[in-house]
């Protein structure tokens, strides 16, 4: 079938997925943005500090790759008047954007940047809303491997007809509870068809027609039904409003993307937003915050300065095992919620998410157990509860914070977490059975070695 192997050699949408060379967004993204670190305050040297830090501290070895420039990196009040291009920031970039994409380039790195489907981004500068092919090419030339593609500045003619989320059997919870939960669509309405998913589409073609491949971000802040069209228009999308670093607001995330997790796999990824680690959680919720995101098959964009970064927040952002699963190049599906625990199952509670969570991997099936509570709480995994996992089993376990062989287990394992903390394991294999046919163990951290 050469003619299809061809085919997959350029960037297009197949199906239901925008497919992009050299496997660009098959997985979710890896990588660094500044706006959690820095907001608007930015200059080119914090994200060739960023890129250095990657190799410096052995991030690039595991598999971060992107170091994205967000919001504020353009001349902020025009365009140049003759080409109609969005200008670089002289004093921020002085030697543009292709400059500083040229010494990510040479570390081996990639580089992505920013925009928004509207008039203006959110902060007020120039954004694509229009100039869809101009800017797309304006990247492809600069070298940009990567849009996050936001959602500001909506002109009125532009606006949706309805707003909301998917409908589905949560719906009517989500919709009562959740964020986007105002003018709610009739139901069976086609959100594909809506204006904001020909905002998103129109952007998609135009990366598409680009010589270059760049994976497309979308930020649609989890409204207008992305989950129906997604998909087949970026390679993640996101599921919620911003993130901020506190407690709330990341539980709260958490909640929210448990009920949309049947939407995520290989291509399409829901994006819980970008990391928070570093930025004033205690070192339990950054292990909860990782390890959620992680399982969730989120994107994983650090957020904060790398040259202030402490030994155990780097070794979360570092967890093999963790980001194994995440990467995993032969099972796309997330982790999901087996059970509730505080509340009852399919609770949709934003202080206090689903606790019990499992996937499956190359390496075995991931465990968590997440302790939603300030005070510390003992939890058991029952491996009869756990999908794919037998009552009364016995198996090898590995803890995933310490690596640590917790040995042969019947049944269960019962273990005391520390308030906002959560327990990571690793299940290997059944016990008895011959190691050379248990799974295959977590390898060098090499996701993409096939192109
Ligand atoms: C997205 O598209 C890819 C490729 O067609 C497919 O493997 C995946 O299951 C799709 N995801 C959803 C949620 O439909
Ligand atoms: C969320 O769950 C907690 C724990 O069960 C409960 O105390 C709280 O009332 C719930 N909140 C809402 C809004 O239902
Ligand atoms: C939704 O919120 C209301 C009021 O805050 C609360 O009474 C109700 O229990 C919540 N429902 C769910 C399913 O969490
Ligand atoms: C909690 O679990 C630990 C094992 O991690 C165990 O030693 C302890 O007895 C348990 N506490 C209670 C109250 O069951």
């Amino acid at each position: 079938m050469w003619f299809l192997y061809f085919l997959a050699l350029d960037l297009i949408p197949m199906g239901n997925t925008l497919i992009i060379k050299n496997d660009i967004g098959r997985l979710p993204a890896l990588g660094w943005n500044s706006w959690n670190a820095y907001h608007c305050q930015i200059t080119e040297k914090q994200f060739i500090t960023a890129a250095e830090k990657f190799v410096e501290l052995g991030l690039k070895d595991v598999g971060y790759e992107y170091v994205n420039i967000d919001d504020c990196w353009q001349v902020k009040d025009r365009r140049d008047s003759v080409t109609h291009r969005l200008i670089p920031d002289p004093t921020r970039f002085p030697d543009g954007i292709k400059g500083t994409a040229d010494k990510i380039h040479k570390l081996d790195l990639k580089i992505g940047i920013y925009s928004s489907a509207g008039t203006l981004t959110c902060a007020g500068y120039q954004a694509s809303l229009g100039y869809e092919s101009i800017d797309a090419a304006t990247w492809a030339e600069w070298g940009i491997d990567y849009l996050k593609y936001d959602n500001c500045n909506v002109p009125r003619n532009w606006a949706d007809e309805c707003r909301g989320c998917l409908p589905d059997p949560m719906k009517e919870v989500i919709g009562k509870n959740g964020t986007c939960n105002t003018d709610l669509c009739p139901a069976g309405y086609d959100y594909s068809k809506s204006n904001t998913a020909k905002r998103f589409r129109i952007m998609r073609d135009a990366l598409l027609a680009q010589d270059r491949p760049i994976l497309y971000s979308l930020c649609e802040w989890g409204t207008a039904g992305v989950q129906q069209w997604g998909n087949s228009t970026g390679s993640s999308w996101r599921m919620s409003d911003d993130i901020n670093p506190t407690w709330s607001r990341i539980v709260n995330i958490l909640n929210q993307n448990s009920f949309y997790l049947n939407n995520v796999d290989f291509w399409g990824h829901s994006d819980a937003d970008m990391l928070e680690v570093g930025n004033g959680l205690t070192v339990q919720q950054s292990r909860s915050h990782f390890a959620l995101w992680a399982a969730m098959k989120s994107p994983l964009l650090i957020g904060t300065d790398l040259s202030k970064i402490t030994t155990d927040q780097l070794e979360i952002l570092k967890n093999k095992y963790l980001l194994a699963f995440n990467q995993d190049n032969v099972y796309g599906k997330p982790a999901m919620p087996y059970k509730w625990g505080t509340n009852p199952d399919w609770t949709f509670n934003a202080s206090f998410p689903a606790e019990f969570w499992a996937g499956e991997s190359t390496a075995g099936t991931l465990v968590l157990m997440f302790n939603p509570f300030e005070r510390s709480d003992n939890k058991t995994a029952v491996w009869g509860e756990v999908p794919g996992l037998k009552e009364g089993g016995k198996y090898h376990v590995t803890d995933v914070w310490t690596g640590k062989d917790l040995g042969c287990l019947e049944k269960e394992l019962e273990l005391k977490i520390e308030g906002h903390d959560t327990a990571a394991l690793l299940i290997t294999g059944e016990c008895g059975s011959n190691h050379a046919t248990a799974r295959k163990a977590v390898k060098g951290m090499r996701f993409f070695g096939d192109w």
